[in-house]
């Protein structure tokens, strides 16, 4: 008998093709989350899930899955998994790292230019037919050339976004967990700082961090505090990195000039007063939607799942043992 799996959410044939030849599949197509209940009653009998960022896989999923053996996320973040609970009972947690940092790095882009040149601001003023025509001052921008880049969180998705900014002779710093090799950091031109100088020296602070518990409100009241005036914020990595009502604030008072957000505290909701700001392009969570990118990640899980079950080895283990 084939292992049995479920996927939890709307995928591209070709992914259910795959997993069809190896597993039994049971697969949510109607692409609306299933309730925590239908989770656990839909995996009662199975092997193995592939979920979305969406799916909470926490101790009380795992309770109703006692014959689960493999946890495969369709992204490269995982904070909607309770790894340590799946790892003290044996289960595999994969990933799907590599194969969205360049779409990722191309939406932090995107944000970086349109809240630096009002973007949002600029189609609603002319949508609403406010423009009588060209004057010098009109909706005065801050330019991306030539100026300084902070990304805190210099992994593969940070060093995408610091290559991309040589092409904008920019002055890159950054700050991780570790210094990265010379000879990378010389490739990229980036400059190794500590937190207080990348807040204090960024003209553009983008992070790039996981959420954990060790980044929660990682960037609160006194980080906004010690940005520039003039710095635009920009997340495309987790809500909760950011503790959005401090950055509301900053936003509102002028404390920073501006943020690009694809990603809020316990998104889809999000605090409704930023809808009232100018200086805040907002995105619903779509850093890696190009569809060659997603399907990626849903084969990349897919193949991670069909190893997982089948004797071979996930090349994207979260919890090596
Ligand atoms: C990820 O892979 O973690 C992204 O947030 C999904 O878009």
């Amino acid at each position: 008998m084939k292992p049995r799996i479920l996927v939890t959410r709307e995928v591209f044939d070709e992914v259910l093709d795959f997993l069809s030849e190896s597993l039994e599949v049971d697969a949510n197509q109607s692409d609306v989350a299933l309730t925590p209940e239908s989770l656990r009653e839909r995996l009662a009998e199975k092997d193995g899930v592939v979920c979305a960022l969406t799916d909470r896989i926490d101790a009380a999923v795992l309770a109703a899955a006692p014959n689960l053996r493999a946890v495969c996320n369709i992204a490269v973040g995982y904070n909607n998994i309770d790894v340590s609970a799946c790892s003290a009972r044996g289960i595999v947690v994969t990933n799907t790292p590599g194969v969205l940092d360049e779409t990722t790095a191309d939406l932090v882009w995107a944000l970086m230019l349109a809240t630096a040149r009002r973007l949002t601001e600029a189609e609603t003023y002319l949508r609403n037919g406010e423009w009588q025509g060209w004057y010098l001052k009109q909706l005065l921008g801050t330019d991306v050339h030539h100026a300084t880049l902070g990304i805190l969180g210099m992994g593969r998705i940070g060093q995408v976004i610091a290559r991309r900014a040589l092409g904008f002779e920019m002055n890159v710093l950054y700050c991780n967990r570790s210094r990265l090799p010379q000879d990378i950091e010389s490739r990229l031109g980036a400059r190794y700082v500590a937190m207080d100088e990348l807040l204090a020296q960024s003209d553009f602070l983008v992070l790039q961090v996981p959420y954990s518990p060790a980044t929660h409100h990682l960037i609160g009241t006194a980080e906004l505090a010690r940005m520039k005036r003039t710095a635009i914020l920009v997340n495309a990595a987790r809500g909760g990195v950011v503790d959005d009502a401090a950055l509301f604030e900053a936003l509102n008072n002028r404390t920073i000039a501006a943020a690009g957000l694809d990603v809020f505290e316990n998104e889809p909701k999000f605090d409704p007063r930023f809808l009232s700001l100018k200086n805040v392009v907002l995105a619903p969570h779509i850093g890696s939607s190009t569809r060659v990118t997603r399907l990626a990640m849903a084969m990349t899980a897919a193949r991670n799942m069909v190893a997982a079950l089948t004797g071979g080895l996930p090349p994207n283990i979260v919890n090596p043992r």
